[in-house]
């Protein structure tokens, strides 16, 4: 198990006295100690970074593209070793945890395939005066801030793209979940990556380090995943420098079910957007709004179907629900259930934190929420399901967009157009149409409003990590 910090394809302790506990959350016992990158060591990373850069992108995109599509290869040769060490500190299911692996590799098999094909126009001014070239550079070093709910997703999902466009990167993950990251960059290294291209410097000052990385000459992006709340602060500061960012922030994404859907298959599509990775994503439904002639039916199928989720440590067989990442975020929930209990709903399943060791809250289902409630305003991230009704089809759409954030949505109905005309109107970057799930390497991730800036993975996400120029010239 990797405990160092990665700084120039060297591991090194650091220049900390103290190191960084990692606890697993299905016990809240301490599974490692790892370096604390201070503020000098994010620097030295940034100059590595720096240096490394400069051939990296001379090198001929064939070649990137081929390291990046042999890390790809190695991070699913070890598939088995990176689940296991997701779920140690995550503690999702090991099922769930492969499956990100999966994932994970998949952003560098499907931005190799993009470094080879990074566009250039060419074109005629409108006067005919003379022609413009259009290409597209590399940014520089790229600064990437991670979550904890995707130890190795969140992390390869912005650091593919931004070394097939040729830039370095200096990485700080998350201190819940770092042993992940340590490993892919050793893994990373060993399929070719140049040593000092890749940097990989947790922190339990995250302040310090920002304010180190930002203020660093050749760090020209901000790359991050996480709250809304921390991505304003990122914002503030990355003005300082004109940094340009890429922010992937919450979500509160309401799942409508109308009359006319396949309840059924409504049901399935619904354990998928709320309960994938224990229910620790951004994407994850969080308000359900029904139509009241499916309600009954609805609620009560749902129901059955929260019911079978077997909540335990992610290695334990059967388990569908890891533990929630800290006791913190197991009191949070709780008081977002108390609130919606307060304010009249009634709780079909669930509804009490598991006592004892480990951070476990159980599969909840709520009924008459009120939209409005707090429940329905914040992210839960965690198994707990309000349940809305509805009667109108603008009134339903007013409470889907009634939010700051704009990430996902949900509908279901057998009526193709209907579902496209209320996708359409809902406010959010990625909409599943009849279907629980929406992310993939090769569709645009992002979000409207307060979810975020820019996008990541599709043909979109690797012009993110770079800068277009453009030259006016005659011949
Ligand atoms: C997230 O929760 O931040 C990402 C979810 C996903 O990629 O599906």
């Amino acid at each position: 198990m990797r405990t160092e910090l990665l700084i120039d394809g060297e591991w090194r302790q650091g220049s900390a006295d103290g190191r960084i506990g990692v606890l697993d959350p299905a016990t809240d016992e301490q599974i490692a100690e790892i370096a604390d990158g201070t503020p000098s060591d994010a620097i030295a990373a940034c100059d590595a970074a720096e240096a490394a850069q400069v051939a990296w992108a001379k090198a001929a995109p064939r070649e990137r593209s081929e390291i990046l599509r042999n890390c790809w290869k190695v991070l699913v040769e070890h598939t088995d070793e990176l689940a296991e060490l997701i779920v140690r500190e995550h503690g999702k299911p090991i099922g769930d945890a492969k499956g990100e692996i999966a994932y994970s590799a998949e952003f560098f098999r499907w931005n190799a395939e993009e470094t080879v094909r990074i566009r250039g126009e060419i074109g005629t001014a409108p006067s005919g005066a003379n022609k413009m070239i259009i290409h597209h550079h590399p940014i520089g070093v790229v600064a990437i801030i991670t979550p904890w709910n995707f130890p190795a997703a969140m992390i390869t999902r912005k650091l593919a793209p931004a070394l097939g466009a040729g830039n370095g990167v200096v990485i700080k993950p998350p201190k819940e979940t770092p042993l992940t990251a340590l490993r892919i960059g050793e893994l990373l290294i060993d399929a070719g990556i140049p040593n000092g291209l890749v940097n990989i410097v947790p922190t339990s000052t995250a302040g310090d380090w920002l304010d180190a990385v930002v203020d660093h000459r050749a760090v020209r992006m901000l790359s991050f995943t996480g709250s809304t709340e921390v991505g304003r602060v990122l914002l503030r500061r990355a003005a300082d420098r004109v940094l340009k960012t890429v922010m992937e922030l919450g979500g509160n994404a309401p799942f409508i079910v109308f009359d006319d859907a396949d309840i059924d298959a409504a049901v399935e599509g619904a354990m998928v957007a709320k309960m994938r990775h224990s229910a620790e994503t951004c994407t994850a439904a969080n308000r359900f709004y029904v139509e009241a002639g499916v309600l009954d039916e609805f609620s009560e199928k749902f129901t059955a179907a929260m019911g079978n989720v077997k909540v335990g440590s992610g290695f334990e067989a059967g388990v569908t629900c890891g533990p929630m990442i800290n006791k913190k975020a197991v009191t949070d929930i709780d008081g977002l259930v108390r609130g919606a209990v307060m304010d009249g709903a009634s709780i079909l399943l669930g509804g009490e934190p598991r006592p004892g060791a480990g951070c476990f809250y159980p599969a909840t289902v709520l009924r008459d929420v009120r939209h409005g409630s707090t429940i329905s305003q914040e992210e839960i991230f965690g198994p707990v399901a309000p349940i809305i009704s509805f009667t109108d089809h603008d009134e339903v759409v007013r409470m889907a967009n009634d939010t700051e954030m704009g990430l996902t949505g949900y509908v279901f109905t057998q009526d193709l157009a209907k579902g496209l005309h209320i996708g359409e109107r809902i406010q959010a970057g990625m909409i599943g149409l009849n279907r629980g799930a929406v992310s993939d390497p090769a569709a645009p991730f992002g979000g409207m409003k307060q979810s975020g800036l820019g996008r990541e993975g599709s043909t979109e996400g690797i012009y993110e990590f770079m800068e277009t120029q453009y030259i006016a010239t005659n011949w």
